[in-house]
């Protein structure tokens, strides 16, 4: 597909995560097929796709919660399917901050319980006191402390994703991966919210996986961009990695929608365009249901 690049290039820290020859099915379908990825310490890696391309599946037969067909993954060096990373990788999954709304809990009381997957337990004494450290902590670095103390049903939905990212922050874990953390948040948020994601795995060495369907976003924060898609080649469909580099050479509106097959409803001849790595010239431009969100 000429979009593959050599990401291990990027970073030359540890190799926390690595996926070889990982294919996976969701009912009938083949979602992923021949995935090799390797993640480095310190990476923000921002994880796009259509609805339905199988993000969701990558993030979960990464953390080893899906049978695979081929392959595997290992996380921190150990095989994922053994869980050993328990601990060691946080979690925030896909509306995770739609809370039940009858049940009180407060804004702290809810970061406090991300205490209960750390890695580590101090000896009892020590414990409570640390704990109060950690979770004030985690509360400034996702900006809550001023509402520490409300209840998380009176929260805005910007405030309640990040009180569910301050719990993935206080289990110290090295591995953060987040499904669709961005969704519900306002502007300022989300651009505070991105800047510690970015500072967390630069100055805390934190390697974050992220999927979100806001590429703009993705492309000014994350370090590497993997692209997720479907694509019908010739008779079969395969789903698999369409693009993983840098976001500066992410390809434009035009490149993905000639890379997906979308062709223009609105002229009748087809346009030549060409890709960004300069090797592919294609037919067929854009359309408007391939648009970049905000
Ligand atoms: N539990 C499931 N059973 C059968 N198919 C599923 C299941 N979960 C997801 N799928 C299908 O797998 C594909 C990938 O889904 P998903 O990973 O959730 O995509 P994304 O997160 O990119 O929206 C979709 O076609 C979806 O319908
Ligand atoms: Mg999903």
């Amino acid at each position: 597909m000429g979009y593959l690049m050599e990401s291990h290039l990027f970073n030359d820290g540890e190799i926390v995560i690595q996926a070889s020859n990982l294919s996976v099915s969701r009912g009938n379908t083949i979602v992923l097929d021949n995935i090799n990825l390797t993640i480095r310490q310190g990476d923000f890696v921002g994880l796009v796709g259509p609805n339905g391309s199988g993000k969701t599946t990558l993030l979960m037969a990464i953390l080893g919660l899906l049978n695979t067909i081929t392959g595997k993954v290992e996380i921190l060096g150990q095989d994922s399917a053994n869980m050993a990373h328990n601990g060691r990788v946080a979690w925030v999954s896909q509306a995770a901050s739609n809370l039940p709304k009858n049940i009180r809990i407060t804004v702290r009381e809810l970061i406090s319980l991300g205490v209960l997957n750390a890695k580590t337990m101090l000896p009892f004494m020590k414990r409570r006191q640390d704990i109060r450290k950690k979770v004030d902590n985690a509360l400034s670095l996702v900006g809550l402390e001023n509402v520490a103390d409300v209840d998380i049903s009176r929260l805005s939905g910007g405030q309640r994703q990040r009180a569910v990212i301050g719990r993935a922050l206080v289990t110290n874990a090295e591995i953060l991966v987040f499904d669709e953390p961005l969704v519900g948040i306002d502007r300022d948020s989300r651009n505070s919210l991105l800047k510690l994601l970015d500072d967390l795995c630069h100055i805390q060495k934190k390697t974050l996986l992220m999927v979100s369907h806001d590429i703009a976003a993705i492309r000014q924060s994350a370090h590497r961009v993997i692209y997720l898609d479907l694509i019908q080649l010739n008779d079969c469909c395969r789903g698999g990695i369409q693009y993983d580099g840098p976001p500066a050479d992410f390809p434009d509106l035009l490149s993905l929608a000639t890379l997906r097959g979308i062709r223009n409803v609105h002229s009748p001849e087809p346009i030549i365009i060409s890709l960004k790595d300069g090797t592919e010239q294609s037919k067929i431009v854009a359309n408007d249901s391939l648009r970049e969100e905000e």
